[in-house]
């Protein structure tokens, strides 16, 4: 199985498995990696927003939904909606402070 390393908002580096059926969001929900998701992961919020460190191209390729919430969020180009993206092998991403 994948593995999915993250950096955390308080500075700390977790690695967990990772299912390509499985949301980055739901898998951070699911190890308990706290990760912001007002709309409940529809698209919509805006502030699950992740940064890609390593592996972009093992991720589920980007959609317009996704890609107008990041325009309008002011995003920069390496992120991605966690809620909205599934990992297809071992991928890296970093979750901001606060929503960035
Ligand atoms: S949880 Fe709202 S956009 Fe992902």
């Amino acid at each position: 199985m994948a593995v999915l390393t993250v950096h955390t908002r308080d500075g700390k580096q977790v690695q967990v498995a990772v299912s390509p059926v499985v949301s980055i969001l739901n898998t951070l929900l699911r190890n308990e990696i706290p990760v912001h998701h007002a709309c409940g992961g529809h698209a919509q919020c805006g502030t699950c927003r992740v940064r890609i460190v390593k592996g972009a191209e093992r991720l589920s390729p980007i959609h317009d939904d996704e890609r107008r919430r990041l325009a309008a969020a002011g995003a920069p180009p390496d992120f991605r909606l966690a809620c909205q993206t599934f990992a297809f092998g071992d991928v890296t991403i970093q979750i901001p402070s606060e929503a960035s």
